[in-house]
């Protein structure tokens, strides 16, 4: 065997027992649910809001009154669906099972057991700029 041929088989072992490695840990990290940090994605809501006005994004639910601004995302926590927003009752009802949240989003009713998500809200600043940023 030439040398370049032994150098070659030995960097192939190499990748391969890397692979094999890779392959092994893979579900044990999902086993302890590593997550890979994730960059927020922000939706501009180019609004002005008066108080008690809510705003229906596909993603999210954006509310303000007369001391801040708050978002709560519109996706059930029981199995996903999207939350309707009920005036009437001034909470969001699920279309499915009928869970219930408060604008706040902490579970009053239904078959979900978390409270949504709460999403950071910061005003646009500017001469011309109106509305808020949302971090999903
Ligand atoms: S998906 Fe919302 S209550 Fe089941």
């Amino acid at each position: 065997m030439t040398e370049e041929r032994r150098s070659f088989l030995r960097n192939g072992w190499h990748w391969i027992r890397l692979a094999a490695i890779a392959v092994l840990c893979y579900p044990l990290l999902r086993f302890v649910k590593f997550k890979a940090p994730r960059k927020p994605r922000l939706v501009k809501v180019e609004k002005q809001l008066k108080v008690g006005d809510v705003y229906l994004d596909e993603d999210f639910v954006l509310f303000h009154d007369e001391s801040e601004t708050w978002a709560v995302s519109r996706i059930c926590t029981h199995l996903g669906c999207r939350l309707n927003f009920s005036e009437q009752d001034h909470l969001l009802i699920c279309p499915c099972h009928q869970s219930m949240f408060t604008p706040k989003g902490e579970r009053v009713a239904g078959p979900a057991k978390r409270n949504l998500p709460r999403y950071p809200v910061e005003k646009l600043s500017g001469e011309n700029a109106k509305g808020f940023v949302v971090s999903l």
